[in-house]
C-alpha cells in the first residue's frame, strides 16, 4: 500500500501527539513530535545561559546552532520515540513548565526554524510519517495527503496539560498552566515566521467533547479514505 504523509497542527495541548502516536502505531508509520525539537533547542539555550525570563542572547544561540544535535530513539517499552539532545535523553526535561514558558520565544527565531524544518523534511522524505506541530501542513509538508487542524477550548486544553504534569509529579498550578497555554497560543499564532494558522486544505477537529476513542475513530476514517 502507498504510504502517505499526515500533518497534524493545532494549538497547544490539543492532544495532537496522542492521536499522532496512535495513528503511527496503527499504520506502522514514523511519528515525529516537532514541538519536542523546539523544546530541546530551548533546553540547550537554558543550559547554556542563553535564555531566561527577561533575557535572550539570540545571536549567541544562532551562532551555536551547529552544536545542537537533536535525534529520536524508539523506546519499545513506551511505544514511541524519545527525544535526545546531543545524545542525552531529554524526554522528561523538555516537558517542564520552565521550558514551556520560554519555547515560543525560541520558536520565533527564523534560523532555528530553518534548521529544524530541514531536519523534519529529511525525516519525512519517504512518506509514511505522522508529524505534529504548528506549521507542518503549511510549511514543512504543504503537499501532505492528509492535514488535520486540532482544536479544543482553552480550559479543556489547560486542564489536560495540568493533569499530565501532576501525574508526572511536577509542582504546578492550574492558573499557571492556563496562562502559559494562552500565552503560547498568542505568540505562536502572531509570530512573523511560520505562524500557526490552519492550512486551507486542513480538516478541523474540535475534540473538546470527544473521548479519545471517538476522536481516533473519526480520524482513522479520514486516513482510510486517503489510503
Ligand atoms: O507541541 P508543543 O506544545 O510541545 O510545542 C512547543 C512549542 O514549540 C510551541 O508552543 C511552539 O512555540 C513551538 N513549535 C513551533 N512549530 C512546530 C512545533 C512547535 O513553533 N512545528
Amino acid at each position: 500500500m502507498e504510504k502517505i504523509t499526515i500533518a497534524i497542527d493545532g494549538f497547544s495541548s490539543t492532544g495532537k501527539s496522542t492521536i499522532a502516536k496512535q495513528l503511527a502505531n496503527k499504520l506502522k508509520y514514523i511519528y515525529v513530535d516537532t514541538g519536542a525539537m523546539y523544546r530541546a533547542v530551548t533546553l540547550y539555550a537554558m543550559n547554556h545561559n542563553l535564555i531566561s525570563k527577561g533575557q535572550f542572547k539570540k545571536n549567541e544561540l544562532i551562532n551555536n546552532l551547529n552544536k545542537i544535535h537533536i535525534s529520536f530513539k524508539f523506546n519499545s517499552q513506551l511505544g514511541f520515540a524519545e527525544v535526545y539532545l546531543n545524545n542525552m535523553n531529554v524526554e522528561h526535561k523538555i516537558r517542564t513548565i520552565e521550558v514551556s514558558e520560554l519555547v515560543s520565544e525560541i520558536a520565533k527565531v527564523s534560523e532555528v526554524r530553518k534548521k529544524l524544518v530541514e531536519q523534519q523534511q529529511e525525516m519525512g522524505k519517504n512518506k509514511g510519517v505522522v508529524m505534529d506541530g504548528r506549521d507542518i501542513g503549511t510549511v514543512v509538508f504543504p503537499n501532505a495527503e492528509l492535514k488535520l487542524f486540532m482544536n479544543a477550548s482553552v480550559e479543556t486544553r489547560a486542564q489536560r496539560r495540568y493533569d499530565e504534569l501532576l501525574k508526572r509529579g511536577d509542582k504546578v498550578t492550574f492558573e499557571e498552566i492556563l496562562k502559559n497555554v494562552k500565552y503560547r497560543d498568542h505568540v505562536d499564532s502572531t509570530r512573523l515566521d511560520s505562524p500557526l494558522i490552519k492550512a486551507k486544505d486542513a480538516i478541523e477537529i474540535d475534540n473538546s467533547e470527544l473521548t479519545l476513542n471517538e476522536q481516533f475513530e473519526k480520524i482513522d476514517k479520514l486516513v482510510q479514505e486517503k489510503l
